[in-house]
């Protein structure tokens, strides 16, 4: 009788523990998940503002031609335009927060094919048509999803 009483406390403290556990490990996995995303968007933002140097376009610029901090990746007319006749597109869009209709899934997609989600027709010049591998390009895109 003693023993089948103290093995229903018993019981009771070692689910109490296992339940403590679990849920520190999953805190734990979550913490691991929050850091790994930190450094995702921080290598997107070493791809976009120094290696593919989408800001080049993307971002406004004000006196001197100097980028306007607060307001990279918002949009801009371009400064520049060709010298012979090609097809071109004078503005390039707001892409912080990813641009207009894209998911981060159709905008990975694009950075690594060139194809513009809904099957909208591609995008003309100057806008490179990158080939990124897809580690870069979800960097990137968890960047532009991390600004507004
Ligand atoms: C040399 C200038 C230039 C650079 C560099 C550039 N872009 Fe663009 N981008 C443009 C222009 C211009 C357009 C508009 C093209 C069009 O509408 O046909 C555009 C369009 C886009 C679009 C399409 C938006 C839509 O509505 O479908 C996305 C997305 C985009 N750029 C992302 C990027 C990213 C990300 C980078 C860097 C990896 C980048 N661009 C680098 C000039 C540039």
């Amino acid at each position: 009788m003693k023993t089948s009483l103290l093995i229903v406390p018993a019981t009771a403290v070692f689910a109490v523990g296992v339940l403590a556990l679990v849920s520190l490990a999953s805190s734990r996995e979550s913490a691991a998940n929050d850091l790994a995303e930190r450094g995702r968007i921080e290598r997107g933002r070493y791809l976009v503002h120094h290696v593919s140097l989408c800001i080049d376009c993307h971002s406004p610029r004000g006196e001197q031609g100097r980028f306007i901090e607060e307001k990279h990746l918002t949009g801009s007319e371009l400064g520049f335009k060709p010298t012979v006749a090609m097809p071109w597109m004078p503005v390039a869009p707001k892409i912080a927060g990813l641009p207009e209709g894209y998911t981060s899934e159709s905008m990975v997609h694009f950075l690594m094919t060139g194809e513009r989600p809904n099957g909208r027709p591609g995008v003309l010049p100057p806008m490179p048509p990158y080939r990124l591998e897809r580690a870069d390009a979800e960097a990137m895109t968890a960047y532009l999803r991390s600004l507004k």
